[in-house]
């Protein structure tokens, strides 16, 4: 626990701006706030893309205030395993796809889906989920977006937050 507030003060700010690649300062700041891999700090996604795509087998689904944003939508969703993950979708994320992309059990149907991690330290972060439609003339579907996992990050603000309000985070 000391060990991971001392390894994530240390990387948060030094890692915020990391990826040139995915260029986030063209985006306007409007209190959204960058999503950051829970175990090593690095930015993975801005809030602003967060998005709401509710899976048809959701075991429960929620709009939350998280990440500057309000109404988030989080869904409970359960894996063939019965391991159960708190999700928010997100248009665009740093989580690198690895592995085959899997067509079967699907949590959102017409998308294939791939595990994706961190790309500084191969944490997993997800999945990504890929339109498996060949047409695009459903202008309402996304081709490609991220399910993160609520547990495996945090909010770049979480440091002020753990300070100001420590009992509502729990790790
Ligand atoms: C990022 O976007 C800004 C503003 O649109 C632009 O000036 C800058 O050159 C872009 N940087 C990269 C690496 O694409
Ligand atoms: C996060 O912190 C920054 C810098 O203190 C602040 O400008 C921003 O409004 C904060 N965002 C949220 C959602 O609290
Ligand atoms: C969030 O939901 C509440 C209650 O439904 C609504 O009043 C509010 O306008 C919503 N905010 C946004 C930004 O959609
Ligand atoms: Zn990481």
């Amino acid at each position: 626990m000391i060990n991971f507030l001392f390894t994530l003060l240390l990387y948060a700010s030094s890692f915020s701006f990391i990826g040139a690649e995915n260029n986030y300062s063209e985006i306007e700041k409007n209190g959204q706030e960058l999503l950051l891999c829970r175990k090593c700090g690095a930015d993975v996604a801005d809030s602003y893309y967060l998005f709401s795509k509710e899976s048809p087998g959701a075991h429960k689904i929620e709009k939350q205030n998280l990440f500057g944003r309000q109404n988030v939508t989080v869904q409970t969703l359960v894996n063939p395993f019965g391991i159960q993950f708190d999700i928010v979708t997100a248009e665009k994320a740093r989580c690198e796809s690895i592995g085959a992309s899997q067509g079967a059990d699907s949590w959102f149907p017409g998308y294939t889906w791939r595990i994706c991690t961190c790309p500084h330290c191969a944490q997993h972060l997800g999945w990504t989920f890929e339109s498996s439609k060949q047409t695009d003339d459903d202008k309402d579907n996304v081709k490609t977006f991220h399910g993160l996992i609520l547990g495996n990050i945090l909010g770049e603000n979480f440091t002020d937050s753990l300070i100001m309000l420590p009992k509502v985070y729990k790790m």
